[in-house]
């Protein structure tokens, strides 16, 4: 008998928790806000203690939702182990889990600080790939569940002056299309959002002069509304934006040279070479 699509706001969901990493702001914190406002409970998870409890206090006020805090600093490879050990202490079950920490570093690739190499791979990919396996099984034995793998745009081609981030982002993209083809009969939907460039403070955070992008910034409610959607139409690659979607479908009639370069002409990071 084929198992219908997973839908995070049925009444049999509503004692369960959503699992956020990358909550203590952008595009992480939306995704709170939106789930805590159509009744779900929540699991916070980043470095940002602070900026959590105050938005979990906020929601717990204003939604009369649960939410669980935990700081966690992902670029240690034994958060994930704990962050599953804390929800089982806490009895929070956990169907869908929202991969959203992030981080980028704007540049030529040797002008990386190679400790920020490790950075970057341990919370754009091992994290996330750890987190799914680590709370895939009891989704798989619920036969039902959910997981948003925030990608990016970015993670279709090679992005000059974006190298290793573009580069995480493919690995989010090809880990979701495996997994949702794996899951296809199991009732969990896997879902990739690939936006664009969206108005949060990562800009800052990377040192990417946001000034010279060369193409719209899209608002991060235009992305959450984007992945809940295709989450619940279990959609394996989700575009936020009509000119995100004829980006990538652009693709599949120009060379990789031209995307390639339109790529890094859209990020618009100069190179001092
Ligand atoms: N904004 C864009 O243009 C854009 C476009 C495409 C995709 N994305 C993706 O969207 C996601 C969210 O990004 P955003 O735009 O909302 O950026 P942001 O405002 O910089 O937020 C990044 C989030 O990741 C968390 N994070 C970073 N390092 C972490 C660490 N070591 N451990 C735990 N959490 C960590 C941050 O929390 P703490 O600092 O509190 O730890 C923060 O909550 C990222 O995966 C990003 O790659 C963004």
């Amino acid at each position: 008998m084929a198992v219908p699509p997973y839908n995070p706001f049925a009444a049999d969901c509503s004692l369960r928790y959503v699992l956020i990493t990358g909550a203590s702001m952008g595009i992480g914190a939306l995704f709170a806000r939106e789930f805590a406002k159509r009744g779900r409970h929540l699991v916070l998870v980043a470095r940002s203690a602070e900026a959590m409890h105050m938005l979990a206090e906020e929601l717990r006020r204003s939604c009369g939702v649960r939410v669980e805090v935990f700081p966690a600093d992902l670029r240690n490879p034994g958060s994930p182990e704990r962050i599953l050990e804390f929800c089982r202490l806490r009895h929070t079950e956990v169907d869908l889990l929202i991969n959203c920490a992030g981080l980028s570093r704007a540049g030529d690739f040797d002008d990386i600080p190679p400790g920020r190499i490790d950075e970057i791979v341990m919370v754009n990919m091992m994290a996330p790939a750890k987190l799914i396996r680590l709370f895939l099984p009891d989704m798989i034995a619920g036969k039902k569940g959910g997981i948003i793998n925030v990608a990016s745009l970015g993670g279709f081609q090679g992005v000059p002056g974006l190298g290793l981030y573009s580069a995480t982002k493919s690995f989010l993209i090809t880990l979701t299309e495996a997994l949702h083809a794996e899951l296809k009969k199991s009732g969990i939907s896997v879902t990739s959002v690939c936006p664009g460039f969206t108005d949060t403070a990562i800009f800052e955070h990377s040192g990417h002069n946001r000034t010279q992008i060369r193409m719209p910034v899209c608002k991060p409610e235009v992305v959450v509304e984007a992945a809940i959607k295709g989450l619940m139409k279990n959609r394996m690659l989700v575009y936020p934006t009509l000119l995100d979607r004829v980006l990538v479908y652009s693709q599949r009639v120009a060379s990789r040279g031209i995307a390639i370069g339109l790529a890094g002409f859209f990020a618009g990071i100069r190179s001092d070479r």
